[in-house]
């Protein structure tokens, strides 16, 4: 079955930016002058995904408004000729993808965000992709994933190697031997294990392919890590039952979920953006003298 569909969980409630998230959801920083989860939104549109389900919560009203238009602004655009603004603007209404919205009443965790589309899924495989994580590749990581499951039918979850101190930040795998060059047999998924417990440094990333039965097993998912419900705990049960591989993410990956990771991403995509680079740099070198 082709890979179509895909959820954007963002009802969390984005405590680590705090106090710029008590009113706006965090998926709406910018990273320069773009929201991060319109980078999600194309990279899922990039990946071939024709519907999106995103999971949204309080204060996440600025998210359904991105999407839709906006015909006060638009018309202003156009009388006074700023068609560029223009064109802009009117590319987020018609991605060429549609988008669906469902609330997490509670932010009782990502596996209990994640069983709220169920009925959307509607029995076919999809994926999950978190505004936590930028990715840069050649080829878009979520469609890296869609390949690797159109050869295998079983779900895959991608991976990136970090460093050691920081496994506790993340999802981890315990792997057993690689069936493809990228391509990990699991042996366990932990979420967030001591630094001197984790199984590995090869660290879950915000992007999942998953098969359909994982809502049977979210269904009776019981509190995990920090009461939430957690999808990690979902995925290592499933994982008993049938093959969930994990995939070696080799390209870029910009961490937009902490401020430390949002200030350099920040920089990066300012040293490349055409109407920042220049002063940027020349701003950055002056900076570093004084440093
Ligand atoms: P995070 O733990 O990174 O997001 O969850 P958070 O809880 O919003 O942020 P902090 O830790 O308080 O700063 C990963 C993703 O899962 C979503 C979040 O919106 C984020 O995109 N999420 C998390 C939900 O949709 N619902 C939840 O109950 C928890």
């Amino acid at each position: 079955m082709k890979v179509r569909k895909a959820i954007i969980p963002a009802a969390g409630l984005g405590t680590r930016f705090l106090p710029a998230t008590k009113a706006m959801p965090k998926e709406m920083l910018p990273i320069v002058d773009k929201p991060v989860i319109q980078f999600i939104v194309e990279e899922a549109k990039a990946s071939g995904i024709e519907d999106i389900l995103i999971v949204t919560g309080k204060n996440k009203r600025a998210i359904e408004n991105h999407f839709d238009s906006n015909p006060e602004l638009e018309q202003d655009l156009e009388k006074t000729g700023k068609s560029g603004l223009l064109k802009l603007t009117q590319e987020i209404t018609d991605l060429g993808v549609n988008v669906y919205y469902t609330r997490q009443p509670y932010p009782a965790g990502l596996g209990d965000a994640v069983y709220r589309a169920r009925s959307f899924v509607a029995g076919e495989p999809f994926v999950i992709m978190l505004g936590d994580d930028l990715m840069k590749d050649k080829v878009p990581l979520t469609k890296q994933l869609i390949n690797d499951y159109d050869k295998t039918h079983a779900s895959t979850i991608a991976v990136m190697k970090v460093p050691h101190k920081e496994v506790s930040k993340f999802g981890v795998i315990a792997p057993d031997g690689k069936i493809a060059p990228d391509l990990y047999n699991v042996k366990n998924f932990v979420e967030k294990p001591a630094v001197d417990k984790a199984p590995s440094d090869l660290a879950i990333i915000g992007r999942y392919l998953l098969t359909p039965e994982i809502f049977d097993i979210l269904e009776h998912q019981k509190p995990g890590r920090g009461g939430e419900i957690q999808l990690t705990d979902a995925i290592d049960t499933m994982n008993k039952t049938q093959r969930v591989f994990a995939h070696v993410f080799k390209g870029e990956r910009f961490d937009v979920g902490n401020k430390e990771g949002y200030l350099e991403t920040s920089i990066q995509y300012g040293l490349i953006h055409p109407e920042t680079r220049d002063a940027l740099r020349k701003y950055i070198k002056e900076l570093g003298k004084k440093l």
